[in-house]
């Protein structure tokens, strides 16, 4: 693996044997193990848009492994949303680190910054296109929760329109043998183009529906930055939002995942309750990323 930009650079067999990589690496993703497989190697986190649990796991998993992170930050996207002057900078970052960890707010930039790498680089988040890296942690989480991720039927629920991590994760879920519901609000389906190019099972629904049904339920924000117009987004906020209450005739072992942050689709009602699995979910970040370094870097 030389670059990790789409979910789709990968296969079945790629994908598991990440998970399984994964799976060794958790103790020391828990600091109970010590590995210093990365010593020397230096990590470059260009994040040109905000980001707290992908940003901080990647930097947690380098140092777990023994290597070393530097960090680029610009919350002034449009200053450095210009072609030439990213790939400018992706020129100059990769002379100083092994690999680049990239989250740009155009759609298509991590595979620009590929382009003009003489490393490694990492897709963290393009706009409202790839979020590959949380979809192996998603897949990681309902491999571990779940015990399997062939014959899963799960609802993706919330802004199904603009959310990257659905975008990314839909593409995972058709390699593997899943029962696929969407419910959201019209105005946040998910776009035609992307239901076509995904070969599974795909349906809409309501979630009273389908909620005694499910395996998993995977709830997303309102991607309130890629609305185009203020009034759009008024227009959507708040019109869902899950609760213990709601959750009330899931099977006991169905579990709620959230890539996180969370505004308010999730009511803190539920998690206490056994389905709640959104923190779990972060922290497999860890182990996850940890297999994707040692797998682009070694
Ligand atoms: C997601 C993202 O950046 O797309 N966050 C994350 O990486 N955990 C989801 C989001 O911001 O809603």
């Amino acid at each position: 693996m030389r670059h990790l930009i789409s979910i789709g650079d990968l296969d079945r067999e790629d994908i598991n044997y990440i998970l399984k990589k994964a799976e060794e690496f958790e103790d020391v993703a828990r600091g109970e193990k010590k590995l210093r497989i990365l010593e020397g190697k230096i990590l470059g986190n260009l994040f040109f848009e905000p980001s707290t649990r992908t940003m901080m796991s990647f930097e947690t998993a380098m140092k777990r492994l023994g290597g070393d992170v530097i960090n680029m930050t610009a919350q002034e996207a449009s200053s450095i949303a210009k072609g030439e002057t990213l790939a400018d900078t992706i020129r100059v970052v990769s002379g100083y680190c092994d690999a680049i960890v990239i989250r740009h707010p155009l759609e298509g930039a991590a595979r620009f910054a590929a382009e003009n790498s003489s490393v490694p680089v990492i897709n963290a988040g393009d706009g409202a296109g790839q979020h590959p890296t949380q979809t192996l942690l998603d897949l990681y989480t309902i491999k571990k929760e779940c015990g399997r991720l062939d014959g899963i039927t799960i609802a993706l629920m919330g802004d199904l329109k603009y959310s990257r991590t659905i975008h990314s994760l839909i593409k995972a879920l058709a390699l593997f043998d899943m029962r696929i519901y969407l419910i959201s609000p019209e105005a946040l389906a998910l776009p035609e183009d992307i239901i076509e190019d995904v070969s599974a099972e795909i349906r809409r629904a309501r979630l009273e529906e389908v909620i005694s049904e499910i395996d998993v339920l995977y709830v997303t924000r309102i991607q309130k930055e890629r609305f185009p117009d203020e009034e759009e987004y008024r227009k959507v906020s708040g019109s869902y939002r899950i609760t213990a209450e709601t959750l009330k005739s899931a099977k006991d072992s169905m579990i709620v995942m959230h890539p996180l942050p969370r505004v308010d689709e999730i009511h803190p009602s539920v998690d206490s309750t056994k389905h709640a699995r959104y923190f779990q979910q972060s922290f497999y970040g860890v182990p996850v990323r940890m297999a994707i370094l040692s797998e682009v870097m070694l």
